[in-house]
């Protein structure tokens, strides 16, 4: 029989009670009470529990990207183990991060052609990317015609993720409410919803709730949707703070990011913010944001 003790002694070995720090309850009523089944499927497997983690909203330019990718940044900077998943065939955190052209990416992994760490590029020391390549599209002829037949498809690729011992895998959508993103939210731990200070920002998060409850109850998985990201804030617009005091009495945890021309200008060296510029002015709100996850800190930026 293997007592509680000896799983946590366990799972601390394996560096994975940091991962689930985000669960500031399993610290006071252990992991087993709220975890059970992936408890004992660690215990005998070994590995890490990969929290997954993703930003969406069905409407372009709102920061997915930009946002995705610099937590990824940040959260590997803090020595977690993280991959960022593209998951948009636009492939733009690719051609973010990639600073050399790539043999292969997530389609030859979707396609069976390639293991999943095959496709992997290393970024950084903890960061390592699952590309989208643009150009031949062939994420997008794979989601137009074996989406359908095999709708389990990154709920396996996650798996396989997890077995590489990653702590966060954040996954960047494209702009739609898709049968590729309901296929992946579905097995997600947490979306976040980002969005600017706009009129139509409300309505946008009023239908995603729709839609998120419509996959919750079709997969029976509930996916935590508890935060909501105001992006590209730019103090001297009055517009911007009749919509951000607006999102702010809705019953969510508010984020905000500055604009900031740091976050453009650094894209196409193949750079991250903190690399770039590390004292931008939108860098406490990505490390706010950071904090939350590692626990640090549950009050709103
Ligand atoms: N806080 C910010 N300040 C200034 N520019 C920003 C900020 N956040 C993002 N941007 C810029 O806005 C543009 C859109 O951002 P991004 O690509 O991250 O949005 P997206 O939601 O992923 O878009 P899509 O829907 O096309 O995938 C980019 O050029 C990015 O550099
Ligand atoms: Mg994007």
């Amino acid at each position: 029989m293997v007592t509680l003790s000896e799983v946590v002694s366990r799972y601390t070995e394996y560096g994975s009670f940091k991962s689930v720090a985000h669960y500031p309850a399993l610290y006071c009523t252990g992991v087993w009470t709220h975890h059970p089944g992936q408890c004992v499927k660690r215990f005998f497997y070994g590995g890490a529990l990969v929290y997954k983690l993703c930003f969406h909203i069905q409407k372009g330019g709102v920061g997915k990207t930009t946002i995705s990718t610099m937590l990824a940044f940040s959260l590997s900077r803090r020595g977690h183990k993280t991959i960022l998943i593209d998951c948009d065939k636009q492939g733009n955190a690719s051609s973010w991060v990639c600073n050399r052209p790539l043999d292969y990416d997530i389609a030859d992994v979707l396609y069976e052609t390639i293991p999943v760490s095959k496709a992997l590029f290393n970024v950084d020391k903890n960061l390592f990317l699952l590309p989208v390549l643009a150009i031949d599209s062939k994420f997008k002829q794979w989601e137009d015609t074996n989406l359908v037949h095999t709708p389990r498809a990154f709920e396996f690729l996650l798996a396989d993720i997890e077995k590489l011992g990653f702590e966060y895998a954040i996954l960047d959508f494209p702009p739609e409410f898709s049968l590729l993103v309901e296929s992946i939210i579905s097995v997600t731990d947490e979306v976040i919803n980002p969005l600017t200070p706009e009129y139509f920002s409300i309505d946008g998060i009023e239908s995603f709730v729709k839609l998120l409850r419509n996959v919750e109850k079709a997969s029976r998985h509930t996916v935590k949707n508890d935060k909501i990201i105001i992006n590209m804030i730019n103090e001297s617009f009055s517009r911007h703070k009749i919509y951000r005091d607006k999102l702010h009495k809705l019953d969510y945890q508010i984020f905000e990011i500055p604009q900031d021309s740091k976050i453009a200008e650094c894209q196409p060296f193949h750079m991250s913010l903190y690399e770039y510029a590390p004292t931008a002015k939108s860098i406490p709100s990505f490390e706010a944001l950071t904090d939350t996850f590692l626990g640090k800190s549950n009050v709103s930026s």
